[in-house]
């Protein structure tokens, strides 16, 4: 963070772009859909001067039944330094950093985890409550109450956020409705609970995840209704923060479900912040893997 914070100047620059990996290949390989994502890799690597490749699994040879070992071989084979992977199977980046010598950087596998996001989101969170100064180098996020609610049983962004946040010192607080609880949360290095007024009259942050209707093989919430009127953000939910308490969404959103327009264009809103500190934190992961220590390495 405190790398993507000096990198941050670059981005207010007439000329936005550092030499540091020219000559290198980064490739993005998304099996899955991406928006944000996948644009913000590609303007991080060539931000910092890097060839890249965008390969994404609709109209190639995937579609003729071209396995994930093969395709990254093939990718490899035409000099990536780096792996970009998005995939629908959790642990696929875990697995590609087994099979290639580049660095393999996880852009999020199906419901485990979306590492990127979540230092984006403690970014974001630094840069807006805790500022540059001498609490905000090093851990920095020192009890920092974080309140996580809704579909947390399909996100990899609560999941490594979790993880990222907890190692960071913040107190963590999943809300979700039981359904959406995953199995053994208790084991998790955070607190759970179920009910979401009580928890945002004490958040400094409050993460709204999208419903993964998607994802769903079963029915979760009676309505899309009844999981607004239980577990959405409206302005009256709103209005229960403390003053100083930002809002915070990895995006896409369903508006109107999990998150109000009003809110998602409120103020408090991070939403638009987070797309951009996206673009300066994996430039810092770029220019870590490929220009500090020379050899390939997977986050
Ligand atoms: N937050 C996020 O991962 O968005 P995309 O799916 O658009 O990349």
């Amino acid at each position: 963070m405190d790398t993507a914070a000096e990198l941050a100047s670059v981005a207010g620059r007439p000329i936005r772009k550092l030499p540091t990996l020219r000559g290198l290949t980064v490739v993005n390989c998304f099996y899955e859909d991406s928006t944000r994502t996948r644009t913000s890799f590609e303007a991080a690597a060539k931000r910092l001067s890097a060839d890249v490749i965008n390969f994404s699994a609709k109209g190639s040879s995937v579609a003729k039944g071209e396995s994930l070992k093969d395709t990254a071989l093939t990718l490899e084979a035409m000099g990536a330094d780096a792996v970009i992977i998005r995939h629908s199977a959790s642990g696929a980046a875990h697995t590609l950093a087994r099979w290639v010598t580049g660095s393999v950087v996880n852009a999020g596998d199906g419901t485990h985890e979306h590492p990127t996001q979540a230092l984006l989101d403690a970014f974001t969170m630094r840069q807006r409550l805790v500022g540059d100064g001498e609490r905000g180098r090093g851990m920095g996020l020192d009890g920092l109450r974080v309140t996580i609610v809704g579909d947390v049983l399909h996100s990899r962004v609560a999941r490594s956020n979790v993880l990222l946040l907890s190692t960071l010192g913040a107190e963590v607080t999943l809300v979700a409705p039981p359904t959406l609880m995953p199995y053994a949360v208790e084991s998790w290095s955070c607190k759970v609970s179920y009910d979401l007024d009580a928890e945002l009259r004490k958040a400094d942050v409050v993460m709204m995840l999208r419903v993964q209707q998607e994802r769903m093989s079963a029915a979760y919430f009676p309505s899309i209704r009844e999981y607004r009127r239980r577990y959405g953000l409206d302005t009256g939910r709103m209005a229960l923060l403390p003053e100083h308490a930002i809002v915070m969404h990895p995006g896409p959103m369903n508006r109107g479900v999990e998150i109000a327009a009003e809110v998602a264009d409120s103020p408090r809103s991070t939403i638009v912040a987070q797309v951009s500190n996206g673009v300066i934190v994996r430039m810092a992961v770029l220019y870590l893997l490929l220009g500090g220590a020379g050899e390939g390495a997977a986050v």
